[in-house]
């Protein structure tokens, strides 16, 4: 099947070049034309793991074509996705002018039956705007259909999310729309997935109330890891008994310096805009956002105590990127500790396996940047471990102790074992650690 996709970030791009893989052939446009010719050099904006060769593998099957060119996009694909950006207005709402500019091009430009899917994550009234956006600008009397197909991958795992969904939820009041997502989705490798069928606003609800969920639960256990800390107790093993609990399981039970990334900050607020826009006060979800803007803030009271003048400290940053297996930055729990430790006057030293570009383009020489995790804490007063990448959890850290002015490590992520640790000569700060 033809498919076109607008927006070449993560969702588009791993969405186009899966679709691609399952043997349709897939335009993808995006309005950043830069983006589009680096995309055509055989480039790849971002880091996500083996995106690169099945986008490169797709180019030279002729099954995955770029463009800049909104008619010719619309035109393309029987099914038409729509994976651009939904950021945050300052009021936390979604801001969909993207979503709605997309709508009106396909209004512009469709010349024949096709079906509109927003893969993007927007709030509930969305597709039935899109809808009316598109009925608005039509220039041909043509039928279609808008399909709500609200996206779950994970940064770092987009792939293999991708082929091994959980579950595909589908928003449509068309069977024939319904039927063409079937096709779109089995391609020519798959013969079963599972797929829920509802209606528009249920399904646009889905993926908040899915991010909303995880996100509360990160809260909960930082909250409960906050109070490990005041009286004593240790939180991996409360987590690990609750996640014991079938009921409960241990995913997403791992406490930290707060959670970031471009979904869950935003979306939690994105609902909360949407529940209070309909007169409703979401009491648990503005305490999500509250409690996961404070938590990104626990370190510096535990490095403020020990270096009370932080003025000309080295501070070593361990991670960057708001998660492992991912360059992205954006709500990162390491921009908080940067700019505090700027305002103070200490020195940074920072490594991360693939963040260290965007975060070089945020603070340019305000940070020195090590290409290994040793040659960054070398003569630094302290090591902050910011992001769990694996790359940091077999080190030696005893040669590594050797070489630092001071031997405090602050573990963000509670990733090392504090009586290993303190044996390699460290002294040793984690989240609710004994
Ligand atoms: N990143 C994730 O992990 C993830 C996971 C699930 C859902 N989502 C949701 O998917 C959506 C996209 O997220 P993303 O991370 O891929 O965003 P992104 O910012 O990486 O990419 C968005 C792209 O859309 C392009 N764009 C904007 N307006 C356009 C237009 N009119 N025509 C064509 N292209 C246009 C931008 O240039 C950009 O390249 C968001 O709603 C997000 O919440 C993201």
């Amino acid at each position: 099947m033809q498919i076109s996709v607008f927006g070449t970030g993560y969702v588009g791009l791993v969405t186009g070049s899966c679709l691609a893989k399952l043997g349709h052939e897939v335009m993808c446009m995006d309005i950043n034309e830069k983006k589009i010719q680096t995309l055509k050099q055989g480039i790849i904006p971002f880091f996500e793991p083996g995106l690169r060769r099945l986008v490169l593998k797709n180019v030279e099957k002729r099954k995955l074509f770029f463009t800049s060119n909104a008619e010719d996009t619309v035109k393309f694909g029987k099914v038409i996705f729509n994976c651009v950006g939904t950021p945050s207005q300052p009021d936390g709402s979604a801001d969909l002018v993207y979503i709605y500019q997309v709508a009106e091009s396909i209004g512009k430009y469709i010349n024949e039956y096709k079906v509109i899917v927003n893969k993007s994550t927007v709030p509930p009234g969305t597709a039935k705007e899109t809808e009316r956006i598109i009925k608005e600008n039509l220039k041909y009397n043509v039928e279609f259909d808008v399909v709500s197909n609200p996206e779950f991958l994970k940064e770092g795992a987009a792939i293999s999310d991708f082929e091994h969904p959980d579950k595909i939820v589908l928003g449509t009041h068309s069977e024939k729309a319904f039927r063409l997502m079937k096709q779109v989705y089995l391609g020519r490798l798959r013969n079963y997935l599972p797929m829920l069928e509802t209606d528009w606003e249920t399904a646009e609800l889905i993926k908040y109330a899915n991010n909303c969920f995880l996100a509360t639960k990160i809260s909960f256990i930082n909250e409960i890891a906050n109070i490990c800390d005041k009286v004593g107790a240790d939180v991996r093993m409360v987590a690990k008994a609750m996640g014991l609990d079938y009921r409960i399981s241990p995913k997403f039970l791992n406490p930290g310096i707060g959670f970031g990334g471009s979904c869950f900050p935003k979306d939690v607020r994105a609902l909360i805009a949407t529940a209070k826009k309909n007169n409703y006060q979401p009491k648990l979800l503005e305490e999500v956002d509250t409690l996961n803007m404070r938590q990104k803030t626990i370190l510096m009271p535990k490095i403020k105590q020990i270096f009370p003048n932080l003025k000309d400290k080295t501070f070593c940053l361990w991670g960057l990127s708001f998660k492992p297996k991912t360059d992205d930055i954006r709500e990162a729990s390491s921009l908080h500790i940067i700019n505090e430790l700027l305002n103070h006057g200490a020195k940074i030293n920072a490594h991360d396996p693939e963040a260290m570009e965007n975060t070089k383009k945020l603070f340019q020489d305000k940070i020195n940047f090590f290409n290994t995790p040793e040659e960054a804490a070398q003569g630094a007063d302290s090591i902050i471990l910011v992001t769990e990448w694996d790359e940091f959890r077999n080190l030696n850290l005893a040669d590594i102790k050797k070489t630092m002015k001071d031997n405090k490590l602050f573990d963000g992520r509670n990733i090392y074992e504090p009586e290993l640790v303190k044996e390699d000569g460290f002294e040793y700060y984690g989240v609710g650690r004994k």
